[in-house]
């Protein structure tokens, strides 16, 4: 990254450490010094034996942080007397990697006992993944704790659906403070990862603002009916490549979902989908800069959550 864009996101780092007091970047540089390096390492290994694990991680992060905060919730899961967020309409099916975030908080517990909250592991984990994808760096404010409770309703209000157009999205991530430039950024994560035929069969089949050789090609692994869970890259030029090519497909009318192409669709994102696809370097600090500000909603901090033992369930 430019060094100026460095500087930015140092200043953007310190506005939020002031907003949120307690998060700093360096909350485990003497509870759990080695904590970083342990979750880099195995977020790579994981990318390094399936890519697509580095963009499920970063949705996986996004769901978390668009519930009720960054608080882990998403990792809970089901039991007899526990309904958690996994089954919620968004996540049911799709959302992967809570194994990879299980084991990373088993290798850290063993180094560091009860101290490394799982929201924090699952937001460096999301930076590292875009990282060792080819994509930005940013400082993670850390200090997050963990939720004892998850919300399966809140999930589906709050979580955006593919089938969203631009004004339903801007107001999504209005609801979680974010402007329309960080959300146009952050749907640049669809730079990487795969979704399902049912998410974009009525896209490829029904709607006029698509390239139409790519809508064919697609027809052959996505049938009108059956065929629900095959999957397509969200970015048809560079799957496993953290880049900008994201917005120049949008330009080529060439979004795999509804509201990917409703960000290039003759509204008020169309500038920004236009600078993001002519410069590499103000998409990715844009990215940062907005991966920060998602990383901050609502952390709970002090006395609040608690420090999970295990990700996938409150400590008994
Ligand atoms: C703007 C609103 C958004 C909508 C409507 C949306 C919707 C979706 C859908 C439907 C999928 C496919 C899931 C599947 O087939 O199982 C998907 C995948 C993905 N989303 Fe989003 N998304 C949005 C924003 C974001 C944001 C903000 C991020 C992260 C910063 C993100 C990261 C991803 C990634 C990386 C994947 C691929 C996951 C994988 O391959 O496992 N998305 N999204």
């Amino acid at each position: 990254m430019a060094s100026a864009s460095c500087l930015s996101l140092l200043v953007l780092v310190a506005m939020a450490s002031a907003a949120w007091a307690q998060l700093s970047p360096t909350f485990y540089l003497a509870s759990c010094p080695s904590a970083l390096f342990i979750i880099q390492t195995a977020v790579q290994a994981a990318v390094n034996s399936e890519p697509r694990m580095g963009a499920s991680l970063v949705r996986l992060h996004f769901h978390d942080c668009f519930v009720d905060g960054c608080d882990g919730s998403v990792l809970l899961a089901d039991t007899g007397s526990f309904v958690g967020e996994q089954g919620a309409a968004p996540n049911a099916g799709s959302i992967r990697g809570m194994n990879v975030i299980d084991s990373i908080k088993a290798q850290v517990e063993a180094v560091c006992a009860q101290t490394v909250s799982c929201a924090d592991i699952l937001a460096v984990a999301a930076r590292d993944s875009v990282v060792a994808l080819g994509g930005p760096s940013w400082p993670v404010l850390l200090g997050r704790r963990d939720s004892t409770t998850a919300s399966k309703t809140n999930a589906e209000n709050d979580l955006p659906p593919p089938t969203f157009d631009l004004q339903n999205l801007t107001t999504s991530f209005a609801n979680k403070q974010l402007t329309l430039t960080d959300m146009v950024a952050l749907s640049g994560a669809h730079t990487i990862g795969q979704s399902q035929c049912r998410f974009f069969r009525n896209r490829i089949y029904n709607e006029a603002n698509i390239n139409t050789a790519f809508a064919t090609a697609l027809k052959a692994n996505c049938p009108q009916s059956g065929g629900d869970s095959s999957l397509a890259p969200l970015d048809t030029t560079t799957a496993n490549a953290f880049d900008n090519a994201y917005y120049s497909n949008l330009i080529s009318q060439k979004g795999l979902l509804h509201s990917d192409q409703a960000l290039f669709n003759g509204g008020g994102a169309d500038n920004t989908v236009l600078s993001f696809a002519s410069s590499a370097a103000t998409f990715s600090s844009a990215f940062a800069t907005a991966m920060v500000k998602m990383g901050n909603i609502a952390p709970k901090t002090g006395t609040q959550g608690q420090i999970r033992l295990v990700c996938s369930k409150v400590n008994s």
